[in-house]
């Protein structure tokens, strides 16, 4: 058995291996980010060969894969697996991989110890939900190499503190909130921050002042560095039925503008497609999408 070091990820045919340092690169020349979630092994080849530059295994899993009304049930140990699956399939892409509810809020040793177990199921960051409160974490984490995606606006594993899965940061005071928060969460050393559920606006005003931190969007508007969905309502799989489609979702196995009973796209050329619609701008139009 060798002792020596695994090699870097291979690059795919297309691409090079995304890392932190490459991904700062990239936003700083002013390419967008593409995020998506992703779960397992096969969807992790699929999604790497459609061009997604960053994979994240959230804890949206206990909702889509587990049918869960919450992300509160979803463990850590379910996390690692999932992670495990995506690690393998994946190529080029970046993996963050979303720390769940009760596994780093009591102290940074327990998001330390928690983390530590989701990196060597193969994370490369570790995302955390919550504002200023948690910086002293996301420090602790980043000076002992684990790199941190901070998470502000809807977080989904408050959802019984805010009452709902509602917009975040519409009045001033909570946009000022939002805005101290990011503050201190990129001064504790956060690379990337999730925006979920924010006006445009404030998404937008977040990210032009903190040049330093990647901002990535969901349901925030087309000024952050970069965008998430889930998988499964980027395939028009959540909302369809009973549920309403969240206005900021696009449905994107529909070509625009064909009718509704034209066949749809492949989940490749879905996914594509929004990849490209990210890194060219035209998705999320804020007139449709945004709030
Ligand atoms: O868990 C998740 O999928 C997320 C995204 C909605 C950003 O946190």
């Amino acid at each position: 058995m060798s002792v020596h070091p695994q090699p870097a990820p291979e690059a795919s045919a297309t691409r090079p291996a995304w890392t932190l340092p490459r991904l700062r690169e990239a936003s700083a020349r002013g390419e967008k980010l593409v995020m998506l979630t992703c779960y397992d092994a096969t969807f992790s080849r699929v999604l790497d060969e459609a061009g997604v530059d960053i994979l994240l295994v959230g804890d949206s899993l206990g909702n889509v894969i587990q049918g869960e009304a919450s992300t509160l049930p979803v463990t850590l140990e379910q996390m690692a697996y999932h992670t495990r699956a995506v690690a393998q399939g994946k190529r080029s892409a970046f993996l963050v991989t979303d720390l769940p509810f009760g596994t780093y809020e009591a102290s940074p040793e327990q998001a330390f110890a928690s983390a530590a177990t989701l990196m060597r199921a193969g994370a490369q960051m570790v995302k955390l939900e919550g504002g200023g409160y948690t910086a002293e974490t996301v420090r602790f984490l980043t000076e002992r190499g684990i790199p941190v995606c901070a998470h502000l606006g809807l977080t989904p594993q408050r959802v019984h503190a805010i009452g709902g899965y509602r917009v975040q940061g519409r009045d001033d005071a909570a946009a000022k909130l939002l805005l101290d928060d990011a503050t201190a969460l990129a001064q504790a050393g956060a690379a990337f921050l999730v925006l979920e559920l924010v006006p445009s606006a404030v998404a937008r005003h977040i990210s032009a002042e903190l040049p330093q931190l990647m901002t990535i969007g969901i349901g925030a508007g087309a000024g952050t560095t970069g965008q998430v969905l889930v998988l499964h309502d980027l395939l028009g799989l959540t909302g369809g039925t009973g549920g309403k489609r969240p206005r900021f979702v696009r449905d994107f196995t529909r070509v625009p503008g064909s009718a509704a009973d034209a066949p749809g796209l492949s989940i490749a050329q879905s996914v594509a497609a929004y990849v490209a619609a990210v890194k060219d701008g035209s998705f999320p139009d804020e007139a449709i999408h945004g709030y």
